[in-house]
């Protein structure tokens, strides 16, 4: 029998567009005694997300919406109104949501960049930090506010760049390191 039934943990969902490391690496976390989270929905935007198939591996709920106009969103929100979700974690999701949608759970989003922000917002973050020059690249979690990869920041970690590396390779080794830091954020916001 597993000691905690987790029927005190924050009920969260996690939304991908895609590959799902993230999500795995954050179902690995919430498995865990310590984690202050249960995972109890996968949402998508994409019926083909290849990250799908862990809500069968895990047994975990999974839905997929697409997105598109209000409507779309509304239903996402009754979804989670009616599951008790109180912790959104974007993975990879590629959506932008709505300032609607967004005020519906103020303060409970967030999201994983896959770069040092404020810099490189948006797509093609580490082609654009190797064409820069930089010698860092990274990750940040952040909260999810109405403006694009602008919350407030919760944690960050640098990935240095090396000579050779191409955003592939670059993309790989910050991937790494998300997995890290996304658990480490919701232990900071939520571990008191
Ligand atoms: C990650 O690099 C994340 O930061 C970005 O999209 C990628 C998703 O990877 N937003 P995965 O689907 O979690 O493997």
């Amino acid at each position: 029998m597993a000691l905690s039934t987790g029927s005190n943990k924050i009920k969260t969902a996690i939304f991908i567009s895609g590959t799902g490391s993230n999500l795995k690496s954050l179902i690995k976390f919430s498995e865990l005694k310590k984690s202050p989270i249960i995972i109890k929905m996968i949402i998508s935007n994409n019926s083909k997300a290849k990250g799908l198939k862990y809500s069968k591996i895990y047994k975990i709920k999974k839905k997929v919406f697409d997105f598109k106009n209000s409507l779309s969103e509304k239903k996402v929100i009754n979804e989670l109104k009616e599951n008790n979700i109180d912790l959104i974690c974007l993975a990879g999701f590629m959506k932008i949501l709505s300032k609607s949608f967004i005020n519906n759970f103020k303060g409970k989003i967030l999201n994983i960049h896959p770069s040092l922000l404020p810099k490189y917002k948006g797509l093609n973050t580490h082609e654009k930090a190797i064409k820069n020059n930089d010698k860092y690249s990274g990750c940040t979690v952040h909260f999810v506010n109405s403006k694009l990869d602008s919350g407030r920041i919760i944690n960050q970690k640098k990935v240095r760049i090396k000579k050779l590396d191409t955003p592939k390779t670059l993309a790989k080794r910050v991937l790494m390191q998300e997995h890290k830091l996304y658990p480490a954020a919701i232990m900071k916001i939520l571990s008191l």
